[in-house]
């Protein structure tokens, strides 16, 4: 009996083992290139909310400061992260991709909701103050719990539901005139900047919250939509902590690292309520 491994297809892609050195490598020459980059001398100040709630001296809220190395092209991440490399390895925070996808380190940064790995700290006054998304419960440091964010996100049922499926040989095409006005509406990436900055979200824990709404709309005027689900999305966004309660201060919109047009969205949500329950004897 042969011992060879068999080869396939795939012999050709590297086992995990081998892509996690690589990447490793990879992560360890950004950083060298990061480094030969530094502003001689010159730091970044940064001001961090910290709390603990497991350990005993940490569960006091407080701000901690750290001065980072500045360099060339450097986002509020870079910095959160070689203070924790450097001075801290407990300080905690989310982030993945790192360039604007994952959506998983939205922070308020010098009072605003913003992603850290989009913003540059040149941009920003110091000392940059960097706390966890306001009105979400706060885990620890930075990190909040965003379960409740999520519910209101899967709430509108964003899916796909066509009346008729197509064939395996068919294609469920979309006119590029309807492409275009749901453009915009799928580029969220689930970072909840907006609903953190929603002042009638922070009053009302039982409102969808723009992000929901505009996954609503998102399917709502895609032509694919079935027109059963269609009617049921509306109910859904209809109801008493749906749009309505959305007062058009555009906090969202002006958040929103996606430049979604979020108050639009709902306006035209609004629209297609009233549209809905017009009566004609
Ligand atoms: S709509 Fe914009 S701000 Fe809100 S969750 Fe999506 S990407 Fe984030
Ligand atoms: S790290 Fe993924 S969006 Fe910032």
């Amino acid at each position: 009996m042969s011992t060879e491994t068999p080869e396939t297809e795939d012999s050709d892609v590297p086992d995990p083992q081998t892509r996690r050195l690589k990447e490793k490598e990879t992560r360890k020459a950004a950083k060298e290139e990061a480094a030969a980059d530094v502003i001689e001398g010159e730091t970044v100040e940064l001001k961090v909310f910290r709390y603990d709630p497991e350990i005993a001296d940490k569960q006091e809220p407080r701000f901690d400061t750290f001065h980072v190395p500045k360099f060339e092209g450097m986002t509020v991440l870079d910095a959160l992260m070689d203070a924790r490399d450097r001075y801290d390895p407990t300080l905690t925070f989310r982030h993945s991709c790192r360039q604007a996808v994952c959506g998983s380190d939205a922070l308020f940064v010098n009072g605003r909701q913003r992603l850290a790995c989009k913003t540059q700290t040149v941009d920003l006054d110091e000392p940059i103050q960097i706390e966890p998304l306001p009105h979400r419960p706060v885990v620890k440091d930075l990190v909040v719990d965003m379960e409740h964010f999520y519910d209101q996100m899967r709430s509108v049922e964003p899916f796909f539901d066509p009346d008729e499926l197509p064939g395996p040989d068919q294609q469920q095409l979309q006119t590029p005139e309807n492409r275009e006005q749901v453009k915009m509406s799928t580029r969220c990436i689930w970072c909840g900047a907006c609903m953190s900055s929603c002042n009638i979200a922070a009053g009302d824990n039982q409102y969808l919250g723009p992000a929901a709404l505009n996954k609503a709309y998102r399917f709502y005027f895609d032509e694919r939509e079935g027109e059963n689900r269609q009617e049921e999305r509306l109910k859904i966004v209809e109801e008493e902590h749906g749009v309505w309660r959305c007062q058009t201060q555009f906090s969202c919109t002006e958040v929103c690292p996606k430049d979604i047009p979020l108050t639009e969205h709902i306006q035209a949500l609004k629209r297609e309520a009233v549209k809905n329950n017009l009566k004609f004897w």
